[in-house]
């Protein structure tokens, strides 16, 4: 099949087997900042933002993705301009090895997009989906909160101007929609 993608705000073709999950596909065109760590959905290394929403990406079924807008952690700053979750995670040494932080960052971003202004409770509630083997949390979550002060609402902003309503529901944690 064809799956039609938005990725990364650029309109994207790619052929894709039926049985392939949207992880598949991302990282075979080389897409490899998500990363596959568990393939059930439950350590959200592989987490991308599916029509602005967080998503597993190694429990999308493509036929699922198919039309939709997908960022990716390469659809964020670049490394001489760093987006400011990014920087954050830089300047609160919030990662070890770092095979967790794409997928930390993404569903950062999706938080801090929906509520610009979380409380240390609510960082932790919206990264407990997403598992780091070596940090602890503890500097993440700072993080997390230290990119919300230097954003002050600018992903509020750009949410509500950029991004497509879902209408479909998508994998969130192991168990929910389908596997592959
Ligand atoms: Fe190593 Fe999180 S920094 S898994």
């Amino acid at each position: 099949m064809q799956l039609e993608l938005e990725l990364n705000g650029k309109r994207r073709t790619f052929d894709a087997a039926k049985s392939d999950v949207l992880l598949d596909v991302l990282r075979r065109n080389g897409y490899t900042g998500p990363k596959r760590g568990c393939d059930t959905g439950a350590c959200g290394m592989c987490t991308v933002q599916i029509d602005g929403e967080p998503a597993m990406s190694c429990v999308t079924p493509v036929a699922r993705a198919d039309g939709s807008s997908v960022e990716t952690i390469e659809g964020l700053g670049s490394q001489d301009d760093l987006h400011p979750i990014q920087a954050a995670f830089v300047d609160n040494s919030a990662l070890q090895c770092g095979f967790c932080i794409p997928g930390m960052i993404m569903r950062s971003k999706a938080l801090l997009e929906e509520n610009p202004d979380p409380s240390e409770a609510e960082v932790r509630e919206a990264l407990s989906d997403n598992l780091c083997r070596c940090t602890g949390y503890k500097k993440i979550v700072e993080a997390v909160l230290d990119a919300a002060d230097r954003m002050d609402g600018d992903a509020a902003l750009a949410a509500d101007g950029g991004t497509v309503a879902l209408d479909r529901e998508y994998p969130t944690r192991r168990g929910e929609g389908e596997s592959r």
